[in-house]
C-alpha cells in the first residue's frame, strides 16, 4: 500500500517546524505509521547542503546558486528518505518542499517562480505532495518571531523587504496550486493550529 506525502509551509516564524512535529506525534498516537522530516535536510547529505545554505557567513552566495542548492538537496532527500517511507506505505510529514523554492528563490529573490519550478521540476520528477498545509502568518507577525530567536541564520538575517516578498510569493503559489493548497490559520494557538491541520491531514489518508 502506498503511503502519503503530505507538507508543511509558510513563511519564516510561522511556527511550521511546532505545528508539523505535533501532527507527526498525533498521528502516531493514533496508531499511523508517520514519519516527521525537513527540508532543506532529513538526511545527511541534505543537512550538509543546509549548513551552506544557511551559514551567515556565506553572504557571497548568488541567488541561482542558492536555489540550485536547495533544489539538490531536495532532490537527495526526496530519493533517499520520501520514496522509499512512501514505498513503504508511511505518512511522510516533512518540513518544507518546492513551494518553499517558488516563494523564496522564485519570488522574493526575482529569479521567476516559472524558473525555479523548472530547476525543480528536474529534481522531483513530477513527485509532489498529496496535500500541502500552508500556515498563513502576516509577515510583520513571523518577523517579530524570528526576531526571538537566539540564532538567526542567512535566510533570517534577510532584509524586511525580503521577508514581505515570501509571503507575497506564496500567495501567488497559493494560486497556482489551489487543488493541494490548504490554508491554516497560524496566528491561533497552538492546539488550534495542530487541530485545523489534523483534519487536512485525517481528511487526505481517508481517501
Ligand atoms: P527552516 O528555517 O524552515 O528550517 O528553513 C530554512 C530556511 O530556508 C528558511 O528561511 C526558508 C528557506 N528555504 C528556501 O529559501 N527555499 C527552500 O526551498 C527551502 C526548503 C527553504
Amino acid at each position: 500500500m502506498r503511503g502519503y506525502f503530505i507538507t508543511f509551509e509558510g513563511p519564516d516564524g510561522s511556527g511550521k517546524t511546532t505545528i508539523s512535529t505535533l501532527v507527526q506525534k498525533k498521528l502516531q498516537e493514533l496508531g499511523y505509521d508517520a514519519i516527521y522530516t525537513r527540508e532543506p535536510g532529513g538526511i545527511d547529505i541534505a543537512e550538509q547542503i543546509r549548513d551552506v545554505i544557511l551559514d551567515p557567513k556565506n553572504t557571497a552566495m548568488d541567488a541561482k546558486t542558492e536555489a540550485l542548492l536547495y533544489a539538490a538537496s531536495r532532490r537527495q532527500h526526496l530519493v533517499e528518505k520520501v520514496i522509499p517511507a512512501i514505498n513503504k506505505g508511511q505518512i511522510v510529514i516533512c518540513d518544507r518542499f518546492i513551494d518553499s523554492s517558488l516563494a523564496y528563490q522564485g519570488y522574493a529573490r526575482h529569479l521567476g517562480i516559472d524558473n525555479v519550478y523548472t530547476i525543480n521540476q528536474f529534481a522531483i520528477e513530477g513527485h509532489f505532495p498529496d496535500t500541502t498545509i500552508f500556515l498563513d502568518l502576516k509577515y510583520d507577525e513571523g518577523l517579530k518571531r524570528i526576531e526571538s530567536r537566539a540564532f538567526k541564520d542567512r535566510l533570517d538575517l534577510e532584509t524586511n523587504t525580503f521577508h514581505k516578498d515570501v509571503s507575497e510569493g506564496y500567495q501567488h503559489v497559493l494560486k497556482k496550486y489551489r487543488h493541494r493548497m490548504h490554508v491554516v490559520d497560524a496566528s491561533q494557538n497552538v492546539d488550534k493550529v495542530v487541530e485545523d491541520s489534523m483534519k487536512i491531514v485525517l481528511e487526505t489518508i481517508s481517501k
